[in-house]
């Protein structure tokens, strides 16, 4: 089967997904958009306010900060694929439950073995911990991992830049870094 028709699949899966409560509180799924043949991929933690209302990934807030870093490193955001962990957004923005991230970590890797991508950055704590299996994402940002043939590497959730100024210096540098490596 093509990739676009498994990723077609993928798509009807997850907007008839009832594995886990997120589903009754969410308005749209949010599987994630960009190029099938990207070379890397960028993964943030679940939909939020606006992602849920628009059905797309990082449109609000975050995902303005999200663009911009691409920007600032030269890439448009419609060259990449972006994706979360979780498809539903958790209410009220709360960070997702660990049954709600095992329930939806499967479409994230069967996304990841069709895209087949060179590279994935891992945007915060639970796309580290869901991937990596790591906990502090200050000791594991800017570093890269192995993982499945594939190089990860973890930074900062754009919306941690909102409330910690200070870290939106080291976030536009790791993703330049990032972006540097899988180009280079
Ligand atoms: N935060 C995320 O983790 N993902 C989004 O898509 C938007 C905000
Ligand atoms: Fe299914 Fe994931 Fe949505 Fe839960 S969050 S209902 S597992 S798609």
């Amino acid at each position: 089967m093509s990739v676009e028709r498994e990723l077609a699949e993928l798509v009807n899966a997850i907007q008839s997904c009832r594995k886990c409560r997120l589903h009754k509180t969410r308005r749209m799924p949010v599987v994630g958009e960009g190029r099938l043949d990207a070379m890397y991929m960028f993964v943030g933690e679940a939909p939020g306010r606006e992602e849920d209302l628009q059905g797309r990934p990082f449109v609000g807030a975050a995902g303005r900060i999200l663009t911009d870093a691409l920007l600032s490193a030269g890439v448009a955001r419609e060259e990449v694929y972006i994706t979360n962990v979780v498809k539903c957004r958790p209410p009220g923005n709360r960070k997702p439950m660990p049954d709600e991230v095992s329930a939806c970590l499967p479409y994230l890797l069967e996304q990841i073995r069709l895209i087949r991508p060179m590279g994935i950055c891992l945007l915060g704590q639970v796309a580290l911990n869901a991937i990596l299996g790591l906990g502090s994402i200050t000791r594991a940002r800017g570093r890269f991992f192995e993982w499945k043939g594939i190089k990860v590497f973890p930074t900062y959730h754009p919306a941690a830049t909102i409330y910690r100024p200070e870290l939106r210096e080291i976030f536009f540098s790791d993703i330049k870094r990032f972006v540097r490596k899988m180009q280079a």
